[in-house]
């Protein structure tokens, strides 16, 4: 049994395979909308979320299956103060594989060791958010046909943005990659992104606080919210929140092909004239989350072959 804790817990190979899985099935949806019939997924969320919870829902949904859970802490026996790993004893008696979210790193960690179920982390606190990072990665492929030869902008709150950090360690294992990683000093990516994933792999990077001096270079722009949640105080995300806001005057700096993805939701850091741009990809972005996730429902269970590396070594390429 398998679960997916981290995009490194897919090789580059079986990331390949599964997005292959996820083009067929956003190709020809009928063939596999039974493929799920009888099975249960659980969702158990115990932090706030639209798209992870309800995309996951659709995926299942979609793949004929049936879905139960919860959508906040205090509607769980979180409230009670049960521990996850009593949750997810219980919950591997009721459903077939259950992705959860919860604001402690490490906890759907947890819960996979006393699990008897494969358990999806669907982001957890500041840490990773692995099918965010499906969804970008399987947004990039379908737009460029390859993941290579691309510098990245990522823009925003890069110290707490789970998904800069899941997206940063998943894209170092491809080809000829370059960040630029725009941020405010007091929100650059952790030591540990910057020691042990960026310098440890020799991958070009460069960090500065202007995105309009960034934007020319770019082919991709990955704008991130600032994540009030894990502010300690009010005062610092005041000054922080609109850091930046991307406009049609930035926009216009850009290369023509530029792509602008968001893993949602926005606030203010990208203005709404830019949504008609045709370089703003993250609405589409948010529609192929559905896609990457049925593909990862039907491989966790078991329901298709060949996705996994025979050689187990392999993991961690
Ligand atoms: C992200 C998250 O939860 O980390 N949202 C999402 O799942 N698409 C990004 C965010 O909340 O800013």
């Amino acid at each position: 049994m398998r679960h997916l804790m981290s995009p490194l817990d897919l090789s580059v190979s079986e990331l390949k395979r599964l997005m292959d899985l996820a083009q067929d099935i956003e190709e020809h949806p009928e063939d596999y909308n039974t493929k799920c019939n009888g099975k249960k997924l659980a969702t158990c969320f115990y932090e706030p979320s639209t798209r992870t919870r309800l995309s996951f829902e659709a995926a299942m949904l979609n793949l004929g299956g049936s879905v139960l859970g919860f959508s906040s802490a205090d509607s769980s026996s979180a409230a009670k103060g049960e521990s996850v790993s009593d949750t997810i004893r219980v919950i591997s008696s009721y459903a077939d594989i259950c992705a959860m979210r919860h604001p402690k790193e490490g906890a759907p960690l947890v819960a996979s060791i006393h699990s008897g179920i494969p358990v999806i982390n669907a982001g957890d606190g500041g840490h990773q958010h692995p099918t965010q990072t499906l969804t970008d990665l399987f947004t990039i492929r379908s737009l460029r046909g390859e993941i290579k030869d691309l510098t990245i902008g990522l823009c925003g709150d890069l110290k707490f943005g789970r998904t800069v950090h899941s997206l940063i360690e998943a894209l170092v294992r491809y080809p000829n990659i370059r960040f630029k990683l725009i941020s405010p000093e007091e929100l650059r990516v952790p030591d540990y992104i910057r020691e042990e994933v960026l310098v440890r792999n020799n991958i070009p990077f460069e960090e500065l606080e202007r995105l309009e001096n960034a934007m020319p270079d770019l082919d991709i722009l990955y704008m991130t919210r600032v994540q009030r949640e894990r502010f300690f105080n009010e005062e610092d995300y005041v000054r922080m929140k609109d850091f930046y806001i991307l406009d049609k005057d930035k926009m216009a700096l850009a290369k023509e092909d530029m792509m602008v993805l968001h893993p949602l939701p926005r606030v203010n850091e990208i203005s709404v004239d830019v949504d008609d741009d045709p370089r703003a990809f993250y609405f589409k972005q948010a529609k192929k989350g559905v896609y990457v996730r049925m593909a990862l429902i039907l491989t966790l269970l078991g329901l298709v072959e060949g996705i996994f590396d025979e050689d187990k070594e392999d993991y961690h390429a």
